[in-house]
């Protein structure tokens, strides 16, 4: 199974990154073949609906949206900003929204997160499970918040709190085997009539006034 991972920060010391690094280890050992990338790669303008009328996807989109195609699951490791959604994730979720078949829908997703506070970003995956979760994907129920991410890592990489770290194996092995399960099934949906009634329901999403006319 292909696993695309990443952290939604542009720094380039994120704790959000260390963390990803970790767990994209833990699945590679899991057997998954896993893609890790950084967030600057996918470098993007704020969401412009002119510009996506007139042009589409910008480029950093673009790659992000070829990366997910090609992957079955997501490792997401996302800052919390402001008790929410860190608004460069937010934004690269929006712009690659646009994309047809939709790249989020039915991949699994599961969320990390690290801070600096006694909290971990735990608030912001709440909230980042929702745009996720309304674009199709399968966000694993389980999430994993690293508190105090500045004092967690040994320098070698790893994290210095052994309950942590193997808690950090058991959510990663359960994902990647939940992930691997549901793969096969996700693809199947993409069979011709299931194809056909997918589009017909997006097209009516898209324009709410045919499921939601108006009263007049
Ligand atoms: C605009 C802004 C808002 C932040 N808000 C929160 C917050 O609500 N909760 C929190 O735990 N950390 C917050 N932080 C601190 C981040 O967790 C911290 O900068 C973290 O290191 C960012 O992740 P990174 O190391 O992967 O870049 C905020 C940081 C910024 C820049």
């Amino acid at each position: 199974m292909k696993v695309l991972a990443f952290a939604a920060s542009l720094r380039k010391e994120s704790w959000n990154h260390k963390l990803v690094v970790l767990a994209s280890e833990i699945a590679r050992r899991e057997g998954a073949e896993v893609d890790l990338a950084r967030f600057a790669e996918f470098g993007m303008p704020l969401y412009d609906g002119d510009d996506d009328r007139a042009n589409g996807l910008p480029a950093g989109a673009l790659a992000l949206k070829r990366r997910l195609d090609a992957a079955q699951a997501i490792l997401i490791a996302a800052p919390e900003y402001n008790y929410s959604i860190a608004g460069p994730l937010k934004n690269a979720i929006d712009w690659v929204s646009r994309a047809r078949p939709m790249p989020w829908r039915g991949k699994s997703v599961f969320l990390l997160s690290a801070s600096p506070s006694p909290m971990g970003g735990i608030r912001g995956l709440w909230q980042t499970r929702i745009p996720l979760e309304g674009c199709g994907a399968l966000v694993f129920p389980d999430m994993f918040a690293l508190a105090k991410a500045n004092e967690a890592f040994e320098p070698s990489g790893q994290l210095r709190d052994r309950a942590l770290a193997e808690k950090l194996v058991r959510d990663i092995v359960g994902f990647v085997r939940l992930a691997e399960a549901v793969a096969p099934l996700c693809a199947g949906a993409r069979t011709l009539t299931t194809k056909v009634r997918q589009e017909k329901i997006e097209a009516a999403l898209e324009d709410e006034s045919r499921i939601q006319p108006p009263s007049r």
